[in-house]
């Protein structure tokens, strides 16, 4: 690296390398400092904004539509620049789905290096418009800087019907929850990092991480979900605690139920576990109740994930047929019941780990 910004010297570099995906987000407890200092925008139309931490914003437009309006970039998580291209669009993609829309139109933004070779950059590109393409939505522009460290994602519109938003808060008592995707890349990333993963741990990453949350929404929409985000940058326990938060919820996780990506166990063990999960379990702990479980599965259930699944809260007498409509419907991805919601109605979120 060349190190011409004085912005960016060699160890910061160094850093942004080894956090790629989601896991090079800002902490939470960090960045809900940060959100505090901004004015609180209204506006009647607004439907969903960022008090919330929900996945996008959306805006009412008339009675059959709302807009809703998402972007995320981020650094390579894996060395294939098309598939990078790919993970990138898709993990932007799913904030739409993740509100229970259609993404529509999308815009490129796009970091790189100017010594870099720039095919490396069309191929980046190529595997984003791929993805933008498989979810029927259109590319239409972008914009991108010089910059050190690579970076790539999207801002994507989407649309909804304003009855039938997904929110990340309103899951009940006696909801099953439903995660769409295995967990565990982060640390399946960074054990190919350390050239200590097999292949097949990271074929399986990268299959988890390039498959678009489209089906398991389709799925979903269906059913009467109660509350639904995708699983990413905060990890699955991080994720169910802004659930179990926002809506006074009390959720039991029954961990070996969790699927979670071939290996991934094994190297949370030998200790390749991306630092975000550490920042991810310090901002749980207090709503945690992790009995005497091992370590490794909260290195596991606080992993970073990149392009994660869709966790959905889902009422108990539909959870058997959500369940056969989803093993019908060929998902790539693994499909598990993570835990229920306990209570509802309490003061204050909290998550209790069972085996
Ligand atoms: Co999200
Ligand atoms: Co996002």
């Amino acid at each position: 690296m060349s190190g011409n910004t004085p912005l960016s010297d060699e160890i910061r570099l160094t850093q942004f390398a080894k956090h790629g995906g989601c896991a090079a987000k800002i902490g939470p407890d960090t960045l809900s400092r940060v959100l505090e200092r901004l004015p609180k925008f209204s506006d009647p139309s607004l439907l969903v904004g960022f008090e919330t931490s929900d996945d996008a914003a959306v805006y009412k437009v008339t009675d059959d539509i709302a807009v809703i309006q998402t972007l995320d970039f981020f650094t390579p998580v894996v060395d294939d620049p098309y598939t990078f291209g790919q993970v990138a669009a898709a993990n932007a993609l799913s904030d739409v789905y993740a509100m229970g829309g259609e993404p529509k139109i999308a815009l490129n933004i796009v970091e790189f290096p100017g010594e870099l070779d720039p095919d490396i950059l069309g191929e980046i590109l190529r595997g984003g418009a791929d993805k933008v393409h498989e979810a029927g939505a259109v590319l239409v522009g972008g914009h991108s800087i010089q910059d050190d460290v690579p970076k790539y994602g999207l801002a994507v519109t989407g649309f909804v019907h304003p009855d039938k938003i997904y929110k990340n808060y309103g899951c009940r008592e006696g909801d099953v929850l439903l995660l769409t995707k295995q967990i565990g890349s982060g640390i399946v990333n960074t054990a190919v990092k350390a050239q200590m993963a097999s292949e097949e741990s990271a074929r399986e990453a990268i299959r988890v991480m390039t498959t678009l949350n489209r089906k398991a929404k389709e799925t979903a929409r269906k059913y009467s979900i109660h509350a639904c985000t995708d699983v990413t940058g905060f990890g699955l326990l991080g994720h169910c605690s802004e659930m179990a938060s926002a809506s006074g919820a009390q959720i039991q996780i029954n961990v070996e139920d969790v699927a979670y990506m071939q290996g991934a166990k094994e190297y949370a063990r030998m200790g390749l576990v991306p630092g975000g999960a550490y920042r991810n379990r310090k901002h749980v702990e207090p709503l945690l109740d992790a009995g005497d479980l091992d370590e490794v599965w909260l290195d596991l259930l606080c992993d970073p994930q990149t392009s994660g699944g869709l966790l959905l809260a889902v009422p108990e007498a539909e959870a058997g047929s959500i369940l056969r409509e989803f093993a019908q419907a060929e998902m790539v991805t693994e499909v598990s019941v993570v835990g229920r919601v306990e209570k509802s109605g309490c003061e204050k979120g909290r998550i209790c780990l069972r085996k």
